[in-house]
């Protein structure tokens, strides 16, 4: 049976239907206005956010309470290295961000002390942090010395922590679990100061209740408030993130600062020969640039100038990073890496050597510790000469830690500390050829030996190496004779568990004197090392500072400008050691360190190459002007 009641059964009308259709129509019309001002003013709302400066911090990740936090590595206003990973001796770590001339970092900081005294027994780390672009080494110092600041303020030069954690205001702490380094709390220190008001006590303890929250191994109650302080200007970047081409701005940046190294055949573990390279570490490269391992360059660009700098500059890291935060989108235009690792790559830089001297081949084994070798190669030659440079070539990169070569009757052959001085040139990986300054150069005697000190490492591999040194004469003997200072104190003695024992040794030019280059060395325990001036008046000044000292680069660091030394003048080298387990490289915490030569030794050892000056006026107009 069919259902009568469904079938072709015109709609009923209902009465009032008319008024029911227009009210209707009047609904969907109205639902259409509000929709589509909902939606303009979301795309405004959408368009005034991503343009603020606040937002502009925010969408590049600004951290809430549960993210992790990205590892930096800082110098702070007095040139010391802070790295955000070394302080896995603490549970937290709390970092308050503060800004030259800011009342409420001011009035927030003897309580910040306060905390610092209180929780220090209980494993707690603090740091201050300055990403302020007005604010310089000098201005913090003088900010520190007048409000009485000991917390060391991490400059963040490139803002590129205060971009990463999304600093809004100075003044905000955070609260750094060091345990899978969370974010535990981000906000006010207490509400005790306010903007232009001041409580006798504070009635909210945020930072205190999350620190004994977190401690107690118990859930944080407030994560997150709202923090008071002054505003932190991010300045729009020269490039916005979306006009950052790779084609025209980051490869040439990664062909110039990186492809020496990391090319086929070059030292560095792998090759940015295409985009595909560098978009696959790209996440790897944000974190080099930011623990400022990438490129390797240790100095604080603070004291000196020097050649081989090759660290990338503010602007050029923050390029690097946006592109890389904003997806290391490849875009349009050529490629320029596949070129740039396919250029020629000389084996001898300077061009062929007037001499070569071939080490005796030396077996690698594939592990184990190899103790230093010191061939001795005679000189072939049956004449004098003068050497303008010298060059290695390592049989086997891999296993060649270091080389350095002198000659018979130089300084520095300390046969019984197995020291020898650089009277030659040395070699390390990444080095480039040593050219001696202009108008010097080393006396070569014919009947003279050549003393090597050949470190070799075990790569896993079995090898044979002949390492080959290179030299090449002057045409013409040059006006002076290059001398090396070395200054090195075999008595050294570090603490088991110390985390910065710092031992110094001097010496006095006894004549007029310009200092070339620079050499610290120190094994796997360095941490710092400084070499300082101290003229006959007492003026002193820091020629060098390497306050993030890398076993792994031992650099010469040869002045831009030859520095004069009148006669009198002490040189003063310093190292320090971190021989605690937070330093990821100590082999042994647990011992006293002292002089040797193997790299679980240590060593107090620096070396200065420079030349007499004999007649202030010869050294130019500006020397003898100091004189
Ligand atoms: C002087 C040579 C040299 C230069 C220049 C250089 N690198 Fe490296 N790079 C190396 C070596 C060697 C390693 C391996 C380090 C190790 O094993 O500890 C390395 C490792 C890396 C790593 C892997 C992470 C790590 O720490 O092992 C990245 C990423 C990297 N480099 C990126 C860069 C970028 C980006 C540049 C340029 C801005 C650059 N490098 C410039 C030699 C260099």
């Amino acid at each position: 049976m069919v259902d009568p009641y469904k079938r072709d059964r015109p709609a009923r009308e209902p009465r009032g239907s008319w008024f029911r259709e227009i009210r209707r129509r009047i609904m969907s019309r109205l639902l259409t206005f509000v929709l589509m001002w909902a939606v303009i003013l979301l795309g405004v709302a959408l368009v005034w956010f991503a343009f603020s400066p606040q937002a502009q911090a925010a969408t590049q990740g600004a951290l809430a309470p549960g993210d992790r936090v990205p590892n930096f590595l800082l110098l702070d206003h007095q040139g010391d290295a802070h790295e955000l990973y070394y302080h896995t001796h603490v549970d937290a770590v709390v970092l308050m961000v503060q800004g030259n001339g800011c009342p409420i970092v001011r009035h927030a900081l003897p309580r910040l002390q306060e905390l610092q005294q209180q929780y220090a027994e209980q494993g707690v780390a603090f740091l201050l942090i300055n990403s302020n672009p007005q604010d310089d080494r000098a201005r913090v110092q003088a900010e520190a010395r007048e409000f009485g600041i000991e917390i060391p303020v991490l400059l963040d030069d490139a803002q590129l922590v205060g971009q990463a954690m999304g600093f809004e205001r100075t003044a905000e702490v955070f609260v750094i679990d060091t345990d899978g380094w969370r974010l535990r709390y981000r906000g006010a220190l207490d509400d005790r100061v306010s903007y232009e008001t001041q409580r006798p006590q504070a009635v909210n303890h945020y930072l205190v209740d999350a620190l004994d929250a977190m401690l107690a191994g118990d859930p944080i109650a407030r994560q997150q408030t709202e923090a008071e302080g002054c505003l932190v200007h991010f300045p729009k970047r020269e490039l916005a993130p979306e006009d950052i081409s790779y084609a025209e701005h980051i490869g040439p940046l990664i062909a110039d600062n990186c492809v020496a190294c990391h090319r086929p055949g070059g030292i560095g573990p792998f090759a940015f020969d295409d985009y595909r390279m560098v978009h696959g570490f790209a996440p790897m490269i944000r974190e080099v640039v930011m623990t400022r391992r990438m490129p390797p360059w240790q100095a604080d660009p603070h004291y000196g100038a020097f050649e081989e700098d090759n660290s990338l500059s503010r602007s050029e890291k923050q390029m690097l990073v946006d592109w890389i935060q904003a997806g290391a989108r490849r875009g349009e235009g050529e490629d320029p890496l596949p070129a740039a690792v396919a250029q020629e790559w000389p084996e001898w830089p300077l061009g062929e050597p007037d001499l070569i001297v071939e080490l005796p081949p030396f077996d690698v084994p594939a592990t184990g510790v190899i103790a230093y070798q010191h061939p001795r190669v005679a000189n072939p030659l049956d004449e004098d000469v003068w050497i303008r440079a010298v060059d290695f070539i390592p049989g086997d990169r891999a296993v060649v830690h270091h080389i350095i070569a002198t000659l018979t009757g130089q300084e520095g052959q300390f046969g019984r500390l197995g020291i020898l001085g650089d009277g030659l040139g040395g070699y390390v990986p990444g080095a480039q050829p040593v050219v001696f300054p202009e108008n010097t150069g080393v006396f070569l005697r014919k009947n003279a030996e050549f003393l090597l000190q050949m470190h070799y490492t075990t790569s896993g591999r079995a090898t044979t190496d002949v390492t080959r040194m290179g030299l090449y004469f002057a045409d013409e003997p040059p006006q002076h004779e290059l001398q090396s200072m070395t200054l090195l104190d075999p008595r050294i003695r570090i603490p088991a568990g110390e985390r910065a024992h710092t031992e110094s040794v001097r010496r006095t030019f006894q004549r007029d004197a310009l200092i070339y280059n620079l050499l610290p060395h120190a094994h796997f325990r360095g941490r710092a090392s400084e070499f300082r001036l101290i003229t006959p008046d007492g003026n002193e000044e820091v020629l060098l500072s390497v306050p993030h000292y890398d076993f792994n680069w031992q650099h010469t660091y040869n002045l831009v400008e030859p520095k004069f030394v009148p006669a009198g003048s002490t040189i003063v080298h310093s190292t320090t050691w971190d021989n605690s387990p937070q330093n990821r490289a100590n082999p042994d915490p647990d011992v006293e360190v002292r002089w040797g030569l193997q790299s679980w030794d240590e060593m107090l050892f620096g070396s200065i190459r420079y030349r007499y000056v004999d007649d202030p006026a010869e050294a130019g107009p500006e020397l003898a002007r100091e004189h």
